[in-house]
């Protein structure tokens, strides 16, 4: 069955699938959408409600699909599963969510091998390595959301401190998506200068800002969830984002997960590094000249990630 290069499948009609749904037809980037949900009902509700907007926004088409509707998709979505509650972590959900992610990666193969799958479902690098697994497919066809939030998080929280436009501010949160993730100060930069240099020409941040800052990225969703039971915008976004680099082919440096092939002398992990992101998912991962402590930071949260794997039976 011959790919249609512009149809997206989203698996789990939740505040996050549905969402990311809702910022698609938005962006025009894709053709046809197709949600797939275990309550089907739910499913329906939400593209009868997207559909109504179709007068507005350029065309694509929407509709509710079974797994069948994955065989000539470009990429499948997976945002099924429970989600993070008050209290729990991310990695708190991994025995469940990674049988739930083994059944549908095993629905999705049934039908193609072909389609990219995007893995956002938490915890989104215990899963992308489940998926990676149960498909069989290389790890460039295997991506997870990973840190992409997590580094416009940073971005924005940056650029709100130094009262800079967040396009000017670039840098990375790499590793996990949750507790352990590493902030990569040293290669941060802004209007062309490392944070270190372009903090002599504005004022002068300590150390303790910059703990500030990061401790605000890492906790951002417990914070958004005691506040509101869920995250869906941000991540919505982040997750166009990364299609929108397929879609149209822009080998965007984008900080995805993927299982590791001796990146940083690691493997046997999926985590987040910059990662070339074009039509046929990864093309490259990228090793930046890390800091020894960013590379010792990397490290713990791969060995933090392994050592979830080793309890999962996939
Ligand atoms: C987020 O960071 C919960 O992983 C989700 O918003």
């Amino acid at each position: 069955m011959p790919i249609n290069r512009s149809k997206v499948v989203i698996i789990g009609a939740g505040f996050v699938g549905s969402t990311l749904a809702y910022t698609l037809i938005h962006s025009g980037v894709a053709s046809e959408l197709v949600l797939i949900d275990i309550n089907k009902e739910k499913a329906q509700g939400e593209v009868a409600d997207l559909n109504h907007g179709l007068s507005f926004v350029a065309p694509v088409k929407v509709k509710v699909g079974d797994y069948e509707e994955c065989k000539d998709a470009k990429i499948v979505v997976i945002t099924a599963g429970p989600s993070i509650e008050p209290g729990e972590t991310r990695l708190d959900l991994a025995k469940k969510n990674a049988k739930l992610t083994k059944e549908i990666v095993q629905n999705i193969i049934k039908y193609t091998k072909d389609a990219i799958l995007l893995i956002v479902t938490n915890p989104v690098d215990i899963l992308t390595y489940v998926a990676a697994k149960v498909s069989g497919l290389p790890p460039h066809q295997v991506i997870g959301s990973g840190t992409v939030l997590d580094s416009a998080r940073f971005r924005y929280l940056l650029s709100e401190h130094c009262e800079v436009d967040v396009r000017n501010v670039h840098g990375y949160i790499l590793g996990e998506h949750g507790d352990s993730e590493v902030p990569i100060w040293s290669l941060t930069n802004i209007a062309g200068m490392t944070i270190d240099n372009y903090c002599k020409v504005c004022r002068k941040c300590s150390k303790e800002h910059r703990d500030e800052i990061f401790e605000k990225v890492k906790n951002a969703a417990y914070y958004i969830i005691e506040r509101k039971g869920a995250t869906y915008y941000g991540v919505a976004l982040a997750v166009r984002r990364i299609i929108e680099a397929i879609l149209r082919n822009e080998n965007s440096v984008l900080t995805v997960s993927s299982v590791l092939e001796g990146q940083h002398g690691l493997d046997d992990v999926a985590l987040s590094l910059p990662s070339i992101v074009g039509e046929n998912g990864i093309r490259q991962v990228i090793e930046l000249p890390l800091t020894e402590d960013e590379l010792e930071k990397l490290k713990a949260s791969a060995d933090k990630l392994k050592e979830v794997i080793k309890d999962l039976t996939i």
